[in-house]
């Protein structure tokens, strides 16, 4: 008998379904970048990509598996449908893992089974136990889900979760795939299944949804009232369309209110002992983090990590906070690790202090890339006089996203004004090592800089966003430039950091089209392979 939870399970899935979101692609080393944090912040399991997929995700598991999934970090899991092919990928990719999941899904809903999978209640039935079996052949831990959980008919779903879970699930997950159900349905559903699943007691009942209707949360608060012990969320919420329930956002109401929720743990109401494992200082950090990578900007007004959520702007309630913080605030911004921004180093620190810093922040850099972004920490240290955790992780950020084997900037040049048409000169480094320098006019900087690489680098796009961020108050500050670009039907981001806006826009842009001409790369193997094959 699988023994009933009395605290919460944070799965994180940012790396599977909150890359599911357009433009959101990542590559091995970003993957591995967030799962190191994910695993400082404290998730019980990391969903770390769909292996069966691409050649692509099946490296980017196997990676998180044997670095991040050790006998004290968290459980890796793999996505597989219900078939085998799908399940031998994840079993292989999360095998290096101390402690591998698969997780397999089938759809149960009837618009799902009759237009999407076109097969019967009764196939279905048949087809979940058994893959849950293969599954069950090569981890103990194996983790079932009946696709559109939210639009399915309850009967059925007991029926099937009785069946997987006889077949060896461990975990059984409910998803409302199209964010469609109000908390008080959820909940009902939740306690449906926990009175009528007779086995229900041998599985850890887990929760999954989106954010279509802005209820995901809600609905996971409510499922956690009639006993979901497993939460699966993202990082600021990303994922498909509108998202996944936000991870930051289940976890501080789950410790802010712990009064409120104690009880339906079995706990006196003021006890302190945390609902979750996670390190809640950590939180902003992991959400700059996914951001930066991601190109999946916060929005301001976002709960938790938004850059409002913790501002006063009204006198009156500057005023109350001046008096007594607990007049306008419910928590503190130390608990998610936002004042944590020390000014840590000057022009006059030297490598020896840089990593250690960098080591104390939880980045692990090999000797090269460490002296990569010690040459640019001693660049920032020329133009700003005090070096803060932020504008670190800004730079060493900034590296992790540098794509080598493509486009390299070399050089940006502009010249602009009220009197002056703008003009941009760029260098770039081609895959090859050649360096092809050209220039043009545009209608301001940006639009200068990026017509002149579109000329060096001729890869047809179109710019569907460009935003602009300080990583610190003041006028030396870091700025961050994020944009997005489409090309077909696909979307790519790119990130840079730089102290020079122009600068880091000419960046963001070469990096934006590296991840495009990484993936028409891709493609292109892809296409050759299938003719191969043929
Ligand atoms: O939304 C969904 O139903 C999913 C499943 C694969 C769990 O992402
Ligand atoms: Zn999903």
């Amino acid at each position: 008998m699988q023994p009933q939870h009395d605290r919460i399970i944070i799965f994180d899935t940012t790396l599977r379904d909150g890359e599911q979101c357009p433009g959101a692609t990542l590559n091995g080393d970003e993957k591995l970048a967030i799962a190191k944090q994910l695993a400082r912040l404290g998730v019980d399991v990391i969903e770390a990509g769909f292996p069966f997929a691409s050649p692509g995700d099946f490296d980017a598991v196997q990676k998180i598996a044997a670095t991040v999934g050790t006998e004290t970090g968290p459980t890796i899991c793999g996505l597989a449908r219900a078939t085998r092919q799908d399940i031998k990928a994840a079993a292989d990719a999360v095998k290096p893992a101390a402690k591998p999941r698969i997780h397999t899904f089938i759809a149960t809903s009837d618009i799902h089974l009759q237009y999407k999978l076109k097969k019967s209640r009764e196939e279905v039935l048949k087809i979940a136990p058994e893959m849950v079996a293969y599954a069950k052949s090569f981890v103990d831990d194996v983790e079932f889900s009946p696709e559109d959980a939210g639009r399915s008919d309850p009967e059925f779903l007991y029926q099937i979760l009785e069946v997987a879970i006889a077949a060896g699930a461990t975990t059984v997950n409910i998803p409302d795939t199209v964010g469609y159900t109000t908390p008080a349905e959820f909940g009902a559903l939740i306690r449906g299944i926990k009175e009528n699943v007779p086995n229900i007691d041998q599985a850890i009942i887990s929760v999954h949804g989106h954010n279509d209707l802005g209820l995901a949360v809600a609905n996971f608060l409510s499922a956690v009232e009639n006993g979901a012990r497993q939460l699966e969320c993202t990082i600021n919420g990303i994922g498909e369309r509108a998202g996944n329930a936000a991870l930051e956002e289940l976890v501080m109401a789950l410790h802010v209110r712990r009064q409120y929720y104690n009880p339906f743990f079995g706990r006196a109401p003021e006890s302190t002992e945390p609902l979750t494992q996670i390190d809640t200082k950590q939180i902003y950090k992991t959400s700059r983090l996914v951001s930066n990578l991601t190109g999946m900007l916060v929005q301001p007004n976002k709960a938790i990590v938004g850059a409002n959520a913790f501002a006063h702007e009204s006198g009156i309630h500057q005023d109350g906070v001046l008096k007594n913080k607990l007049t306008y605030e419910i928590m503190d911004a130390e608990s998610i690790g936002l004042s944590e921004n020390q000014i840590v180093l000057g022009k006059h620190s030297g490598r020896h202090a840089f990593g250690n810093r960098l080591q104390e922040l939880g980045f692990e850099l090999s000797d090269t890339d460490l002296n990569k972004a010690f040459v640019r920490f001693k660049e920032l240290a020329d133009k700003k006089k005090e070096i803060s955790d932020w504008d670190i992780e800004a730079i060493v950020n900034d590296e992790i996203q540098q794509a080598p084997d493509f486009f390299r900037l070399e050089l940006v040049q502009v010249s602009c004004g009220d009197r002056a048409q703008p003009t941009a000169t760029v260098t770039v480094r081609t895959p090859d090592g050649e360096e092809l320098t050209d220039a043009a006019i545009g209608t301001g900087p940006v639009d200068a800089i990026y017509k002149a690489i579109n000329r060096v680098i001729n890869v047809p796009n179109k710019l569907i966003e460009f935003s602009v961020q300080s990583v610190t108050a003041g006028i030396d500050a870091i700025g961050e430039v994020t944009i997005r670009i489409q090309h077909e039907d696909r979307v790519y981001s790119g990130h840079a950091a730089n102290t020079d806006i122009v600068v880091a826009s000419a960046q963001a842009y070469v990096n934006a089209l590296n991840r495009l001409s990484e993936a028409l790369e891709k493609d292109r193997l892809h296409a050759q392979h299938e003719t191969a094959v043929v």
